[in-house]
């Protein structure tokens, strides 16, 4: 175990999380066309960060900074891991910075088309999960930890944690079509107003399930229970985020500009969402890690720990 990889993992990981808040804030400011100007922002690489172009131009500093930690983050994977799914996941993390910047400046170019900006929504998600799955796989606990018996002829939890990751998932990309489906001034679309609420119900159902699963079946497990209570906590919060966020923006038509509360609380829901996820992935990685699937019962403690 590199503790300096594993460092730097982390840091790439919260400047990403930063990173999804300032893109957000572009959004809920109605920033996105402050400049239609890309790669540069009206003609200059330093603007004037006056009004709407310090979120726009902002957002765009952010990025080109996680862009080159992303590459920073490779060479040292480079330097330093041998696991050869690491090293191909490092590269992964650099192809995905890079298709999200051009997906960033071919919104701009396009002036915000819903398939677009969903689209750089949605892999600004995952580009998020592989950072933070870079994280873990560096990390000390991952590396030394040992493998659990599960109770036998019951579901394996590693599928009931893939279930809610994948449910999850879906959410994000319904949550970021309803998002860019309509601006501050105009009303959200019922129809996707309602399947976000549905997917919300579903989200809470694979979710709720499979952590207090993890709880009840593996009480003593630090690490599976902990990042168990993070992705329920986290839940529970961001289903109030979810209906303040509607609530604010069924007035924010009304207002003369994005107003805070509608602001603030629109982009927390979208903070927490990504919250909500990786944490799921830490849960379900874990559970892949540390216990067996069913069928593999005979064989588990014979295999040699790969991973
Ligand atoms: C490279 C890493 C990048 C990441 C992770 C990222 C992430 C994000 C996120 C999370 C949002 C908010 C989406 C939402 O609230 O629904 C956003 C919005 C936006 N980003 Fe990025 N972004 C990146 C790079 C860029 C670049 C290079 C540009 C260049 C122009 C850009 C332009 C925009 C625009 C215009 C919006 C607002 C879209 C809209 O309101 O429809 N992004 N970004
Ligand atoms: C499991 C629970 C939920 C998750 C994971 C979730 C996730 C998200 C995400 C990630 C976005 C923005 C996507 C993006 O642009 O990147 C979003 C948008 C939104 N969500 Fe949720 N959501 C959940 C529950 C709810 C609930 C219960 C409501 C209540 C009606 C709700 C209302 C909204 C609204 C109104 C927006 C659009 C906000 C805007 O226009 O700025 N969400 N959701």
């Amino acid at each position: 175990m590199n503790r300096g990889l594993n460092r730097f993992a982390i840091l790439v990981a919260c400047a990403t999380f930063f990173l999804i808040i300032a893109g957000a804030l572009v959004t809920s400011h109605d920033a996105g066309l402050a400049t239609s100007d890309w790669p540069l922002s009206n003609g200059q690489v330093f603007p004037k960060m006056v009004g709407n172009l310090f979120w726009e131009h902002g957002h765009r500093m952010v990025a080109t900074t996680v862009g080159m930690l992303t590459i920073v983050l490779l060479i040292y994977i480079l330097a330093k891991e041998k696991r050869s799914w690491v090293r191909k996941l490092g590269v992964f993390a650099l192809l995905a910075v890079i298709a999200q910047g051009l997906l960033g400046g071919l919104t701009v170019k396009l002036m915000l088309p819903l398939a677009v900006s969903s689209a750089h929504a949605t892999l600004a998600q995952l580009f998020f999960c592989t950072t933070v799955s870079l994280a873990v796989f560096t990390s000390r606990s991952w590396i030394e930890a040992r493998r659990i018996e599960e109770e036998k002829g019951v579901l394996p939890l590693r599928y009931l944690c893939t279930a809610a990751l994948v449910t999850i998932f879906l959410q994000l990309i319904l949550g970021a079509t309803l998002r860019h489906s309509a601006t501050w001034d105009q009303k959200l679309p019922t129809e996707l107003i309602l399947a976000h609420i549905g997917g919300a119900l579903a989200v809470t159902l694979a979710l709720g399930s499979a952590t207090l699963t993890v709880l009840r079946r593996h009480k003593d497990e630090k690490f599976l229970t902990r990042p168990a209570a993070i992705a329920l906590s986290l839940l529970v919060v961001q289903l109030f985020l979810g209906v303040a966020a509607y609530l604010t923006r069924l007035a924010s038509p009304s207002d003369p500009q994005p107003l805070n509360p509608m602001i603030s609380i629109t982009v927390a829901h979208v903070a927490c969402g990504a919250l909500v996820f990786v944490s799921t992935i830490v849960l379900t990685l874990r559970t892949y890690r540390v216990l067996p699937a069913t069928e593999e019962h005979s064989t588990w403690a014979a295999r040699p720990q790969e991973l």
